[in-house]
Formats: C-alpha cells, structure tokens, sequence
C-alpha cells in the first residue's frame, strides 16, 4: 500500500559551509530513508532549507563584517551546492527567508495565541555591559542550576538536557567576550508548555519500541520539567511578531527555533505551490495515514519531540486549554524523530575556527560523494557517538568499496562483455547457482524493514553480506578456469550479474551515483536513480534564490529484477577510487592548518 510519507530534514544555519560532522546527522541518513522509501512506492516529500535568522546569523555577520542578510544568501547557495554535491534528494531544498516562510510562521503564532497557548510575560532579559546590546542565551555560559553541569548554555544544558533561562545560570559569563551579563527587564511571548504536558506524554509513551531507545528516553525526561518558554527575542533580525504593538517594534523578533521548526510546514506549502497543485501539501500534514520522520543531531531533540509537536498540537486546538483549528486546518505531529548522535574528527570535536574539520566541498574535490555516504551509513553515529578518522575512511573504501563491491562488479561485467558481449543465457542450474540467486533475492525482505526503520548500520551490512557471498562464489566456481565449457561459465556469469543487479538495487538508497552506473553497465536505459539539482526561482518578482529540487520519478523499485539473456554489456568503468595510503597523512598534516 502506498504511503504518504514526509521525510523533514534538519535545517542548517546559514552561517558557514557544511563539514562532514552536519550531514552524517541529518544528511545522509535522510536522503538513504528517503530513496527507500520512494523505490518501496511511497509518495515521498522530503523538505528543509537553510536556516538564516537569529543570533547564530547575526553573530557570524558581525565577524565577517557583513549584514545577517548578506550572510544568510551567501551561505544558503554554498549549503545548496553542498548538499547537491552529495546527491541529497531534496523535493525541496528552500530558505526561511521567504515570504512564504514568514506568512506560514506569523499563522502558527496567530493560531496559538488565539488558543490561548501563547501568552505576554516581563522577564530578565540579558545585556552586554560593553556593548549595551542583548545577549543572546546561546551565547551565556555557566553552571547548570539543576546537574551542576559546567558548561550549560543560557537556552539548554547538554548534560541533563533541561531548558533553561539564562538568568538561572550560576556564574554567568558571555562567551562572546567572557563579561558577565548584566539582566533587565523586557518583555516577552511565552510558548505554555505545561499546558501540553499530558498530551505530550501520551504522545511520546505511545512510541515505546518504535523510537530509538536514546531519542525517547531523552524526550520523556524532558516532560518531568516542562516549563514556559520564550518565543520571542530582543533582536532585529527575523520574522516580526504578527500582533498590533508588536510587529512595529524593530527590535522584537520571533525566536529563531520557533520560525525554524515551522520551516517543515513553509516548504511543504511552497513546495505544492512550485508543483502547480497548492493543496498538495495537505497529503502529507492532514491525511491521518501519512508518516512524518524528522532527522537531525541529538541537540536538536528538545526541539523535535517536544517544542514542535507542543506547537502543531496548540495550533490545531489540541492541549489543557483545548481551543480549535487554525485557518490552515489540524497539523499531523511528528511520526518519529530520528535522530543521530555525534560525530567527531580523530578523537576531537568538530571545530572550523580551530580547523579540526572537513568542509564538504573538500571532501567532494577530492573524494566521491559514495564514498562518503559509505562511510557515513556504515560507521557513522546512529546510536552512538562515534569517531571519524581518515585511516578507517581509507580502510572501508578500500576494502569493502573498491575490493569487495566494486570489484564483483567489475570482474563479472568484464568476464561476461569480453567473451559474450551480452548477459549470458544461463544453462541448467547447480545447487550453488541456485542458492546463491535464492540467498540474494531473500535479502530484500529483511534489508529493507532495516530501511524502513531507519536502522541503515544493519541494512548496509547486510547488503554488503551478499555481495561477500557472491565473491566467495566466484572464487569457488572459477569461471576464468571454464574456457573451455563455455555453458557451465554462462551459467556462472549469469548467476554473478543476476546477484550485481540485486545488490546494485539494495545498494541504491546508500550509493545512488555508482548504483546509476552499474545499471548503465548492465545494459539498463533510463535513470535509475534521480539526482537532485539547483534551481534558481524567485518569489513575485522578488531576488532570485538557488533550490534544490529533483525528478525522482524513476526506475529504482525495491525488488529482484530478473534480467534478461540477450542484454548488450556496456564496457565496463571502474565504480570506486582506490585511495593510496598516503592519504591519510595528508589529512592528518591539513587538520590543524589554517585555512589559505
Ligand atoms: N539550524 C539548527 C541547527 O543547525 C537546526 C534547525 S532544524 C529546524 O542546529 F528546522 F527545526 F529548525
Ligand atoms: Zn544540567
């Protein structure tokens, strides 16, 4: 049965290029789901855009010298280049800088308010004694008043995990120039999250045994401590506050993450508009049976499972103070939040002012963007925080890449072009031809409920257990030894490229740039599996901005395709770069080095 299913992909700042550490997160783990689920037959949008308000932008323009807006399109066409480079498979890829984003945004806000979830509030806002200008709660350090912790951010402690004002810091101190804050009054819009405290609870305690157990856990800890939050911000850049008194003030701004969230709903609703069918959006947010996964890194679960659901439920009247729809109609809440945890760089975290990274781009100038999705999918952090070093980067695409898939494909494509030009006809069948075809074609089953779960460790491992078994059949049957039984060598090819083309499709989700070329040298015609690209559009005459978008509408389906005797073999090209060992130096030597 075909599924409406929303695939929401964190959005990043707009304040830097991506480094590896952001798209093992969101990235990669959305775009494999996503080609999934569309090869599977589901009717897959998948959406996100760059973030480009608030403080992570403003502080970040200031340093550069420009304006957050100069620094928002800057950035937002370097992440688009980025994540196309990576074969992302974005239906829309947008910004939340548009028109759009801000008319959905103030519509949610309206929608809340008017249901009582949103109400006014005086509260200590902080001050930088130097500057007079205010201090954003991200950029406050101190003590955790609840675990002690000392590192906690005026918005969050990473520790426990609670929210926090930065008032409740002990010790403050801004991290900007380590002064300590002074506070005075200022008002504010708070978020009642205690008002959706049971029906939260009900929400996550319903999603025992489907979530990963790390992303629940964190989510139903946070319910012991819900308090009211504050939406809005001492700052001149983003999205107004839509009430009379308010959106005149040039220095009152929604808060960033409250726009952000909302950003999934925005490019759902332009991403219909651009498809010429303006309700199309509806399928995915309305329709009781669609399925919505939300991937990201663990910092932004609070956000996810507790601060967004808390906002569709208010909107659509749902919650201790009831209340009823707003105009667009009742939103679907989150059906999982997947999320990762992190990724560090040769034991370190991840840091571009201290050059302890590596920035997409390079990566791609110099490597394959399935190499990368390899290492991602195989090693990356799932369920753990895991470690990136160039050494196993080099060890996985040499040995698993090059050694394993890449040569199966090649020596059985190569044997097979040379002696017959075409995919053989096979003769009677052995018990090892048979098991082996049977071994692989079962695989599909299991590998794609991994898929399905977003469980990619599992699903890629087991797919790749089959092109080992297919390589310890080529070694036991030998067909280079049959030049004289050319019947007995057919049946052993065809057997080898039958298994090429079922791996190559359990493949796809995870390598769809060398899957596309497998099928090409198999003989196969059209795309196999789309790739996404950059678009320019505008909005009303407005500037043009760069989207990535994409024709997915194509041949991949998740299962065996018998393929057919008789087929031209194209010649065939080497799938993956054997990388020399040597590499992993010349990483190591860049890690530290400024940039020139
Ligand atoms: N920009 C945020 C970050 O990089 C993520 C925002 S996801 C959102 O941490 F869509 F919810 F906003
Ligand atoms: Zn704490």
């Amino acid at each position: 049965m075909s599924q409406h299913i929303l695939t929401a992909v964190a959005w990043p700042y707009a304040n830097g290029p991506r480094h590896i550490g952001h798209v093992s997160g969101f990235g990669v783990p959305s775009d494999v789901f996503s080609r999934y689920q569309r090869m599977a037959g589901n009717k897959v949008l998948m959406v996100s855009g760059t973030d480009e308000h608030g403080t992570p932008i403003q502080v970040q323009a200031d340093k550069e010298g420009v304006t957050a807006r100069e620094l928002a399109d800057r950035y937002n066409r370097v992440i688009a280049e980025d994540l196309t480079g990576l074969g992302l498979s974005y239906d829309l890829f947008t910004r939340t800088t548009t028109n759009n984003h801000y008319a959905v945004t103030q519509e949610i806000f309206k929608g809340l308010f008017d249901n009582g979830y949103i109400f006014p509030k005086t509260t200590m806002g902080a001050i930088s004694p130097s500057t007079g200008r205010t201090l954003p709660d991200r950029y406050i350090e101190g003590t955790c008043p609840i675990c002690g912790y000392d590192g906690a951010r005026g918005d969050q402690c990473d520790n426990c995990g609670n929210q926090l004002d930065p008032i409740q810091l002990i010790n403050p101190k801004s991290r900007i120039n380590g002064e300590t804050p002074v506070f005075v009054e200022t008002e504010h819009f708070m978020l009642d999250l205690p008002a959706f405290a049971e029906v939260l609870g009900t929400y996550l305690q319903s999603k025992q045994g489907e979530w990963r157990p790390n992303v629940l856990k964190f989510a139903l800890n946070l319910l012991g401590d819900l308090q009211p939050r504050a939406i809005s911000r001492d700052l001149d850049w983003g999205v107004p506050i839509p009430l009379d008194g308010w959106s005149e003030q040039a220095n009152k701004r929604l808060y960033v993450w409250f726009d952000a969230v909302i950003g999934y709903l925005s490019a759902s609703i332009e991403w219909a508009r651009r498809s010429g069918d303006p309700d199309a959006w509806r399928q995915w947010w309305q329709n009781p049976d669609a399925k919505s996964y939300y991937f990201m890194g663990k910092d932004n679960i609070v956000f996810h499972a507790e601060i967004w659901p808390a906002m569709l439920l208010g909107y659509s009247g749902i919650g201790a103070r009831g209340g009823k729809a707003g105009s667009l109609g009742a939103l679907n809440v989150p059906s999982e939040v997947v999320s990762s945890e992190f990724l560090t760089m040769e034991g370190r975290k991840f840091s571009s002012s201290r050059q302890v990274v590596i920035y997409v781009r390079d990566f791609l100038a110099r490597y394959d963007a399935d190499a990368l999705r390899y290492y991602i999918a195989v090693a990356g952090p799932e369920n753990q925080d895991t470690d990136f070093t160039w050494q196993e980067f080099v060890n996985r695409n040499n040995g698993e890449l090059v050694a394993a898939w890449g040569n199966l494909v090649n020596r059985s494509i190569s044997m097979a072009a040379k002696n017959f030009g075409v995919i053989p006809e096979a003769g009677e069948l052995t018990d090892a031809d048979r098991a082996l075809l049977e071994r692989s074609r079962a695989a599909f089953g299991p590998v794609g409920a991994e898929l399905n779960r977003s469980r990619f460790k599992n699903a890629i491992t087991e797919a790749l257990d089959v092109v080992r078994d297919a390589n310890k059949y080529l070694a036991e049957q030998e067909p280079w030894k049959l030049k004289d039984d050319a019947e007995r060598q057919k049946s052993i090819l065809f057997t080898a490229l039958q298994v090429v083309d079922d791996a190559k499709t359990m493949l796809t989700p995870f390598l769809p740039a060398s899957s596309n070329k497998v099928h090409a040298m198999l003989g196969g015609e059209g795309v196999w599996s789309g790739m996404p690209e950059i678009r320019e559009v505008d909005e009303d005459g407005g500037t043009p901005y760069p989207v990535i978008t994409g024709d997915y509408k194509d041949g991949a389906r998740w299962e065996h395709r018998p393929i057919k005797p008789g087929t031209p073999l194209a010649p065939p090209v080497p799938l993956f770069k054997k990388l020399d060992p040597k590499v992993v130096d010349e990483e190591l030597a860049r890690l530290d080095t400024p940039a020139e």
